[in-house]
């Protein structure tokens, strides 16, 4: 069993951005720029926004982070992703999610400028992921296919189970790996909490994505022998005997599922890293697509 430690390939992929942006400078090209707007005090969120912000920092992104309280409209949110949309120095910029339940996420992440929506996660960028046209491609999902293609486990022909149909990883996780790409071509099944027989198809599996924030949903019952496993869950779960009062847990049974892998990710230290370098791509994409350089 190998555990595809993505802290270690975050950092390498990081290094290498570093040394990209360095020789942008040294052109004389300005450094790319990245908005991060969030909304309100969540606590899973600001900690993933310190971490967008110091990962940034590290390979030469000037990161730009827009708060607001959670009193703000959906009328005022849209007149900053509209202010966004305009600004030429900003090469790309993200809306932290979740929203507060009185702005719609549909609403303001439809407002982004597909060329500067680095979460991938606009209708253009959606559909044009779909048809297999040039697109920035959602942030994990992108991440988990660098990490397969960096530890060379191949997807062609291969049956994979994405659990989860959210639109920020299973959706967009499931139409990357069905593309005509080198880490594509895969026979996809996408199930979700409706799906009948989860047990059985799991077992058919050879690679299993499970995104649904369901701790230890995945048990070694479910998993069959010599399976990569890709754990995108990340829950805070309560933990008195931890000095932060809670764990982070992922949506496998990692030490009963562990043994019969392949491959398999940690929580953290797997997709999580993965996700954030994956930004700082996208935002590097962004910049190339920016034609104000
Ligand atoms: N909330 C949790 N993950 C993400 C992400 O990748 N992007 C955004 N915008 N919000 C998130």
């Amino acid at each position: 069993m190998t555990i595809l430690n993505g802290k270690q390939i975050a950092a390498e992929i990081r290094s290498e951005l570093k040394a990209q942006i360095a020789t942008l400078l040294n052109q004389g090209k300005r450094a790319p720029k990245l908005g991060i707007v969030i909304v309100g005090h969540n606590p899973a969120s600001e900690t993933y926004v310190a971490n967008k912000i110091k990962a940034c920092a590290e390979v030469g992104i000037e990161a730009v982070k827009i708060a607001y309280e959670d009193t703000i409209s959906e009328q005022e949110l849209l007149a900053e992703v509209h202010k966004l949309n305009s600004d030429t120095s900003m090469d790309g910029f993200i809306v932290q999610l979740p929203l507060p339940k009185h702005i719609d996420e549909q609403t303001i992440t439809s407002a982004i400028d597909y060329q500067k929506d680095v979460d991938g996660l606009t209708p253009e960028n959606v559909g044009r992921a779909a048809k297999g046209l040039p697109c920035i491609v959602s942030a994990t999902p992108r991440g988990i296919r660098e990490l397969l293609s960096r530890y060379d486990i191949t997807t062609d022909g291969k049956h994979i189970v994405v659990i989860g149909r959210s639109n920020i990883v299973g959706k967009p996780m499931a139409t990357l790996l069905m593309q005509k790409h080198e880490r594509g071509n895969a026979t996809v099944t996408l199930c979700h909490s409706h799906t009948a027989h989860l047990k059985q198809i799991c077992l058919s599996a050879d690679i299993i994505i499970v995104a649904v924030g369901h701790p230890g949903l995945l048990t070694a019952d479910m998993v069959s022998e010599g399976a990569t496993i890709i754990d995108v869950g990340i829950t805070r779960v309560e933990d008195p005997s931890t000095e932060r009062g809670y764990r982070l847990a992922g949506d496998v049974d990692y030490e009963q599922v562990a043994p019969k892998c392949a491959y398999i990710t940690p929580v953290p230290g797997g997709v999580g890293p993965m996700t954030i370098v994956s930004l700082l791509q996208n935002t590097l994409q962004a910049y190339s697509l920016n034609s104000t350089l």
